[in-house]
């Protein structure tokens, strides 16, 4: 029997606290109800919405979908645990617990990616990365289903890391495989062996003062913790001094990505401007989105219900009563403001949700 609500409302279900309503609301405890919950959408003419932690997502009206939500599952743990692990973990395990449960184990991976705000299931589609790490890193395979088409009956399968095109905010599972493939385990490979990756300026610095204080306090409680824990507090000290939380003030994280341009475009800017922040990256030069959205004005800037944030200008907010086209004609127009004074293009980041 399906646990199936008809017309569910979805306000609570997204961090940035949109009005919206699903056709279906259907939760799986299993991966193995997939086949009898996508038998369910057709048999209703409608699309599946594998939905997570709604925290990369802007619902735009009322969804004509089959919303699906997978319900939490345990992690299991091997009774040794390894030095060098492969952990298997459902995708509708909380993100940030994950890191808390690995990172408390003494395993390394995870750390810089605290505080990221989703369930595990939703990281691969948009490769998450904070602090010099992404997922990438320590994906090894994503576990989970494959609609059914005309050339192949629905199936079951594990899909290499290698094979998803992990790039910078961006996976096969947002482009080709949109709506194709719903994710249901990620395989994981973390390790004991110390790996700290601290090439973050701040997150290092932060770091060593919290590290030499503790010694000159001689505070062994704080000491002894192990090191991945220890990095995934202080990156949670960074996060929460910069972005909000969205349990208190809606949001969907940064709104737009750091726009990669080439590197005679970055020279030619630089002339201009020469303090802009810029970034080595493999096709050309990476910018700081916030840092242009600030130059063009708009840090703390208010539209109404919607808005930029205050201490980090590519966080987009939600104070309540207001709609996503109000976001977006927010997103809108800063977007035209940084084209029109820097020629640069930016890109949204969230999902934006039609169906
Ligand atoms: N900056 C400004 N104004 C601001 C904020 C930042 O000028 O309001 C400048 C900073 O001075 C710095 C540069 O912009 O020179 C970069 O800022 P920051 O290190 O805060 O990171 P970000 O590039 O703005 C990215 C990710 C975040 C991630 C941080 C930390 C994207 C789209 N965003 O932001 O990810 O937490 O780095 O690694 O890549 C998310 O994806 O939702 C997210 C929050």
């Amino acid at each position: 029997m399906l646990r199936k609500t008809a017309n569910a409302p979805l306000d609570q279900l997204n961090t940035l606290g949109f009005a919206a309503k699903a056709s279906w609301l259907v939760k799986a405890e299993q991966p193995n109800e997939l086949p009898e919950i996508f038998d369910f959408a057709l048999s209703q003419q409608l699309p599946v919405f594998p939905l997570g932690g709604g925290s990369n997502v802007i619902f735009q009206g009322d969804l004509k979908a089959l919303v699906l939500q997978q319900q939490a599952q345990a992690l299991s743990w091997p009774e040794i645990e390894p030095d060098e692990l492969i952990l298997s973990v459902p995708a509708s395990y909380s993100w940030q617990q994950l890191v808390l449960d690995t990172t408390n184990k003494g395993y390394f991976g995870l750390e810089n990616l605290a505080l990221i705000p989703g369930q595990a299931g939703a990281a691969p589609i948009q490769n998450i990365g904070a602090y010099g790490v992404e997922l990438a890193d320590s994906l090894q395979a994503v576990e989970g289903y494959w609609l059914p088409e005309k050339s192949q009956p629905a199936k079951f399968a594990i899909i290499d890391a290698k094979d998803c095109a992990l790039g910078y905010r961006d996976s096969r599972f947002k482009q080709d495989w949109k709506g194709r493939f719903v994710i249901t385990a990620l395989q994981l490979q973390l390790s004991k062996q110390a790996d700290p990756r601290l090439n973050y300026a701040d997150l290092k610095a932060r770091l060593a003062i919290k590290l030499d204080l503790a010694t000159k306090k001689q505070q062994p409680e704080f000491l002894n913790q192990p090191l991945p824990r220890l990095i995934a507090e202080v990156v949670s000290e960074l996060r929460r001094s910069k972005l909000p939380d969205p349990a208190k003030l809606a949001n969907a994280g940064s709104f737009f990505k750091n726009p990669v341009i080439t590197k005679q475009q970055a020279e030619e800017l630089l002339t201009l401007f020469p303090k802009m922040p810029h970034y080595p990256a493999t096709n050309g030069c990476k910018l700081a989105a916030a840092w242009l959205i600030e130059q063009c004005g708009f840090k703390g800037a208010k539209r109404g219900s919607v808005g930029v944030h205050e201490q980090q200008a590519l966080v987009l907010v939600h104070n309540g009563g207001g709609t996503a086209q109000d976001l977006l004609a927010l997103a809108e127009e800063i977007t035209t403001a940084v084209k029109t004074r820097f020629n640069v293009q930016l890109e949204r980041e969230p999902e934006l949700v039609n169906l």
